[in-house]
């Protein structure tokens, strides 16, 4: 890549993740190195994944020309390493030899995501803190052109994985204390995931502009949330029109992708054709039959819906040998920020206009990639330009033969959606996967 790109480590965690959406969604070359591929894909990712996180700071230093900036969101968990030590080789261990190897190769910014009450009385005591401090004082020593170091509180959102027992209900809480007493309360120490991550692409803009408040810069709670929410806000950050209109490759959706999901149409909030004039059909989430959905995170997707119209629908027009009716769809899966729903739910817009309802109408769908974070607004027209730009989005990028379905005259396996339920049951008893 002859631009400089920025480079994000721990791309597949909650915080690191959203890092790295909001980059490509400004279409910024960003490279990752991570042990499996991150969720979030764009045509200006260039994805290393190396299993081995020995070999992580090598692949840094051989990146031509070395990236500018770097921002390490790279944690694990006590449990997750399998005991305390472990955790010390990648929360401290492997953090420093990444700065030092970012440094070595020119890096100008190195962002830390670390931890909120860090420095506090006794915090020298826990072994988490200390992990902490060892990565951001190598930093400061290390004397980049510039750092930021970011100490969040309590961070919301959802993990692949829980950190500590009882986190859920605590997340739960805190969720529900923003609710109850306004988001003030809730700020002081439990960031959105999004609002970290929001700040720690500011902060560095702002380094690029010449406004960094120090050349070593700390974010305490506050002024993460002044950075990530309310600076946000107020600039285009969100803007779709900044968005890449493809996503992925043109050969077609990569691993762990496409998910498939299937059940009837169920009854939502009905908003989505009231407030918005956007018709969404809600699938229920089923846990036992889809696992992955309790650890895909809460976003906007993209890929093929496949419905069993009855052929007295208007609608009707099944796939050439096939009773389903196949159509590109965007779904959200996850809260709603901006209804601040207390379940989660998986809402289909498909993209066709349809003529009468289809509740009850059995689904499925092959989900084929992420398009974005879920979003709170302002008002609902922002919601609503959000999410045509989502449509735009799904239909570009499905048009590619890579990932259009055969059934459609495509190149992508997708037989599926259309297999009746007799050949299903063949197909599963032979260990078939599409
Ligand atoms: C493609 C797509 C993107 C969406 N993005 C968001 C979002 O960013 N934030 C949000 O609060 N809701 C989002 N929604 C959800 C809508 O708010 C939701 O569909 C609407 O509330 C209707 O829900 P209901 O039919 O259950 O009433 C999205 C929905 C779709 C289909």
């Amino acid at each position: 890549m002859a631009q400089p790109s920025t480079a994000v480590i721990g791309s597949t965690g909650l915080v690191g993740s959203y890092i790295l959406s909001t980059l490509l969604s400004q279409n910024l070359p960003v490279t990752t190195i991570s042990r499996r591929a991150p969720k979030a894909t764009g045509p200006t990712l260039n994805p290393i994944i190396e299993p081995n996180t020995d070999l992580w700071a090598t692949s840094l230093t051989s990146l031509s020309p070395p990236p500018k900036t770097v921002f390490s969101a790279l944690g694990t968990t006590r449990a997750a390493a399998g005991g305390i030590a472990n955790q010390w080789k990648i929360d401290h261990d492997l953090n420093v030899a990444l700065a030092r190897a970012a440094k070595e190769s020119g890096v100008k910014t190195f962002v830390f995501v670390s931890s909120g009450g860090t420095r506090g009385l006794f915090s020298n005591w826990a072994p988490y803190s200390k992990m902490k401090i060892g990565v951001e004082d190598t930093i400061k020593e290390l004397g980049f052109d510039n750092a930021v170091v970011l100490r969040p509180g309590f961070i919301l959102g959802e993990r692949e994985e829980r950190r500590f027992s009882g986190e859920e209900q605590a997340r739960g809480a805190a969720r529900a204390v923003g609710r109850w007493f306004g988001l003030g309360l809730q700020d002081r120490f439990a960031q959105e995931g999004e609002v970290i991550a929001r700040a720690a692409v500011k902060a560095v803009e702002m380094i690029d502009k010449g406004e960094a408040k120090e050349r070593f810069w700390v974010l305490e709670q506050g002024d993460i949330v002044r950075l990530g929410r309310e600076e946000w806000k107020k600039e285009e950050g969100g803007n779709p029109s900044t968005r890449p209109l493809l996503i992925g490759p043109p050969s077609g959706p990569s691993p762990p992708y496409p998910y498939r999901m299937s059940g009837p149409v169920i009854p939502g909030f009905g908003r989505g054709s009231k407030d918005l004039g956007i018709p969404t059909a809600n699938l229920p989430v089923n846990t036992p039959l889809t696992p992955w959905i309790s650890s895909i995170s809460s976003g906007v997707y993209f890929g093929w819906a496949s419905l069993l119209l009855p052929p007295t629908h208007p609608n009707y027009s099944p796939a050439p040998n096939a009773v389903w009716s196949v159509f590109p769809m965007v779904m959200s899966i996850g809260y709603n920020p901006f209804y601040k729903n207390d379940t989660r739910s998986a809402e289909v817009h498909v993209l066709h206009k349809f003529d009468q309802d289809f509740y009850g109408v059995e689904t499925r769908l092959l989900i084929m990639g992420y398009i974005r974070d879920e979003r709170d607004y302002k008002g609902v027209e922002e919601l609503v330009e959000d999410i045509m730009f989502d449509c735009e989005v799904a239909r570009r990028s499905l048009e590619r033969p890579g990932w259009r379905v055969k059934e459609l005259g495509g190149e992508f396996e997708g037989g599926w959606l259309v297999r009746t339920h007799d050949e299903e049951v063949d197909k599963e008893g032979q260990k078939a996967s599409l």
